[in-house]
């Protein structure tokens, strides 16, 4: 049977369909050392988006031809030298768009209309000592700023329609679509009042939401990330939730998850979600199944269903 390590977790229906198949390695039973002795062996890795394939475990496994990614972003995978190396990878795009963008828009409904802090005034008895919570703000009408129209990018934009908004969009090209392009990242900001973050991690994307777009963005602007806490300068953001020079924030990703720094955790002007973007029972599976499907067809005949695009010619 062909020998499979799999780092990070794996759900029962994984494992049950994997280890009828294979001779199934975890990682979190084994170190470098084992890794040493026994890499020649293996052949298929299964890892998830977080901890990905760092450099020194692909050194250890010389015979590796084909990495299957549980998640769509897998910038913890070095791909140009999977490349390099003739290695195929695989990931699970599309099964998971709608909940991510269901995530977004619910990040965004939640800052305008702050369900945080009114859940909280219901909750203290508030309400009741008080009288009514202040009014918020209304999310119909807005100008929306999506940085990254890819398949993720365009469910949010489609998920948004029922708030009439006007959405525009920034990525490395102009796409064949009827929302305004801006080649600037700033200049977007500067329009919107939202800018919602769904562009792919890594170094192309590192901290482009850094302190002028912010700024640009606004005390009356509200930023959702839901791509890679490393797309956000979190340190600058910081700065501009503190000082007001940025309105809301509605967070999925962190760049050291899952530390999130305190003054984050702090401020009443930020919604925050443990990277659970497309964390529902449902999603999930389909995203194990499609993991698993890549990994045995790839096994059984040599090809993939969904290989990242680096890898479509391999
Ligand atoms: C992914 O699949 O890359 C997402 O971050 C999961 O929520």
């Amino acid at each position: 049977m062909p020998e499979v390590l799999l780092i990070g977790g794996a759900s029962d229906a994984m494992l049950t369909r994997m280890e009828a198949a294979c001779t199934l390695h975890q990682w979190a039973d084994h170190d470098m050392a084992w890794l040493q002795s026994n890499g020649a062996a293996i052949t298929h890795v299964v890892t998830n988006g977080g901890a990905g394939v760092q450099p020194a475990i692909m050194d250890a496994l010389p015979n590796l031809k084909m990495i299957s990614c549980y998640g769509v972003g897998y910038d913890s995978i070095d791909a140009a030298e999977a490349v390099r190396r003739g290695i195929m990878v695989t990931h699970t795009p599309d099964v998971l768009n709608a909940e991510v963008a269901t995530t977004a828009v619910l990040l965004m409904l939640a800052c305008y209309r702050e369900m945080r802090r009114d859940d909280a005034y219901v909750r203290s008895g508030a309400w009741e000592t008080h009288g009514a919570a202040p009014l918020t703000r209304s999310a119909e009408n807005q100008t929306i700023g999506i940085l990254g129209l890819g398949r993720i990018g365009q469910a949010i934009a489609d998920k948004l329609a029922p708030w009439n908004p006007t959405i525009v969009y920034h990525s490395r090209s102009k796409k064949d679509v009827a929302y305004t392009y801006y080649a600037d990242l700033t200049d977007m900001a500067a329009a919107c009042d939202v800018l919602i973050c769904i562009t792919p991690g890594g170094p192309s994307t590192n901290k482009l939401v850094n302190a002028d777009v912010l700024a640009a963005l606004g005390p009356d602007g509200t930023l959702i990330n839901v791509s890679r806490g490393s797309v956000v300068d979190e340190a600058a953001l910081i700065d501009a939730l503190q000082s007001g020079a940025l309105g809301w924030a509605g967070l999925d990703v962190f760049e050291h998850e899952p530390h999130v720094p305190k003054a984050l955790r702090d401020l009443p002007n930020t919604v925050l979600l443990p990277h659970a973007g497309s964390a529902t029972v449902e999603t999930r599976a389909a995203m194990g199944a499609l993991t698993v499907d890549n990994l045995l067809q790839h096994i059984e005949k040599g090809t993939v269903i969904s290989a990242i695009p680096e890898c479509a010619d391999l």
